[in-house]
């Protein structure tokens, strides 16, 4: 796809006004990074269709179909604490949730940034602290989406727990459309956060999750349990009641879902 595709229609304020639209390359994540350090502006966007060295949440690979999927970071500087950062990544599945609202998808939101359409995966939010070197704070914020993948186009290990909108719909989005769509409301939810409305966005989240109210299973670096998950804080954190009734904050790690409470 070419930039122009992009840019003619596009309707934020800085969002993507910056692009660079790569064939190949290692991961997006890191491209953006590299830019932050030449001083690139917020709202810069590298998308590729293909990556070497795509990578999820937990050392995790991520792979994209060239052509049928779109993954691309941008570039934030916003003020806030590293501890702040579970409020970009909630906002943008928020965005994204929004988003395929907009193609009438029913997505649900799996803490903190899986999107799922009737169960399984179908975006991935990877949200990194920029280089340290960087005078002003970086964040990227990376997602990688399933558009138009058949069942064929996943990995066989894949293809039980991830989808595309085209394997849930049947019909095929137009990328460049979507992708216009989508920067509008990633950047909508970024400023909700920026502006200190975090308040919104976890309202929005709230009516979306599929993880409040389910019995969990979380697993940290060193730390594993189970409970009940009670809510989000304003911060962004799952507040989750163990076993012996203490609520946890879990702002790291991977949380199961194994069922509704009774
Ligand atoms: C996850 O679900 O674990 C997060 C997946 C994030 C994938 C995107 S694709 C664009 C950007 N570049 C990367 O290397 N990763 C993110």
């Amino acid at each position: 796809m070419k930039p122009e595709q992009i840019l003619r229609g596009l309707k934020t304020r800085s969002f993507g006004r910056n692009l660079l639209w790569l064939e190949k390359t290692t991961s997006t994540n890191d491209v953006v990074a590299e830019l932050a350090l030449q001083g690139a502006l917020e709202g810069t966007v590298v998308a590729a269709e293909t990556q070497t060295k795509g990578r999820g949440r937990q050392g995790r690979r991520w792979s994209s179909a060239a052509g049928k999927s779109l993954a691309f970071s941008i570039l934030l500087r916003p003020k806030l604490h590293a501890d702040e950062l579970s409020e970009i990544t909630l906002a943008s599945a928020v965005g994204v949730a929004k988003t395929l609202e907009d193609f009438h998808f029913k997505p649900r939101i799996k803490w903190p940034n899986d999107l799922l359409l009737e169960g399984r995966k179908v975006c991935g939010i990877l949200t990194e602290m920029g280089p340290k070197k960087d005078k002003m704070t970086a964040v990227v914020l990376g997602i990688g989406i399933n558009l138009n993948q058949g069942a064929r186009d996943f990995p066989k290990e894949l293809g039980g727990i991830a989808t595309s909108l085209y394997r849930v719909s049947g019909r095929k989005v137009n990328r460049a459309l979507f992708f216009q769509k989508l920067l509008l409301h990633l950047e909508d939810a970024y400023h909700k956060v920026s502006e200190r409305h975090f308040s919104k966005i976890l309202a929005e989240w709230r009516k979306r999750s599929s993880t409040l109210g389910q019995q969990v299973k979380v697993a940290q670096s060193h730390h594993v349990f189970y409970g009940h998950v009670v809510d989000a804080d304003e911060k962004g954190a799952l507040l989750v009641r163990n076993d012996l009734g203490m609520v946890e904050r879990v702002t790291s790690g991977d949380v199961e879902i194994l069922g509704s409470h009774s």
